[in-house]
């Protein structure tokens, strides 16, 4: 099922998710829309609160390079090396992008649908991709890792899409 991507302006995307207690199959269902969600768009990755949804899970899809999909519950960087910057968007944050600087390799801990521990390391694109979706866990965006110059170009676009996209979505 193809859910509703929440926008900039949403508080939703700037709170602070809460930890997953246990694997559910309403948890499972999330999960497999988030993806359907995700390759409809298309995008490389979404966080729960994206839909709406205040809890620590994320999936992601690189398909290029044959990774995906896959959902992580309550994943944490435990380890990151490296910086490199690159252009970044976010279907949450429409027709924006800009350059963010994020770490080349990360490890990430999560625990998988099974209930399964995984310790799972990435680099570049997907490296990015986990840093991005981990980041909308505690309620931080792409645009606010942009440099100061960026963001202050961008005030009155991110103006828009809060006060046009959030008040049409709320009844
Ligand atoms: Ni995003």
């Amino acid at each position: 099922m193809i859910l509703d991507i929440r926008k900039y302006g949403d508080p939703v995307l700037r709170k602070k998710a809460q930890p997953v207690a246990k694997i559910t199959d309403e948890l499972k269902k999330l999960a497999a829309d988030m993806v359907d969600t995700m390759r409809y768009e298309p995008g490389v990755g979404l966080a729960a609160p994206q839909v709406g949804v205040s809890i620590r899970m994320i999936v992601f899809e690189v398909a290029d390079l044959g990774l995906g999909p896959v959902a992580y519950v309550n994943p944490e960087i435990i380890e990151k090396s490296g910086e490199v910057a690159s252009e970044e968007g976010c279907l949450s944050i429409p027709k924006i992008s800009g350059d963010v600087v994020r770490h080349k390799r990360v490890t990430v801990k999560a625990m998988t649908l099974d209930g399964k521990e995984a310790v799972v390391s990435y680099e570049d694109l997907p490296s990015r991709v986990m840093q991005h979706e981990i980041d909308h866990l505690d309620g931080i965006l792409f645009i606010d890792r942009l440099n100061p110059i960026k963001r202050a170009l961008l005030r009155a676009k991110l103006k828009k899409i809060s006060s046009t996209d959030y008040r049409l979505r709320k009844e």
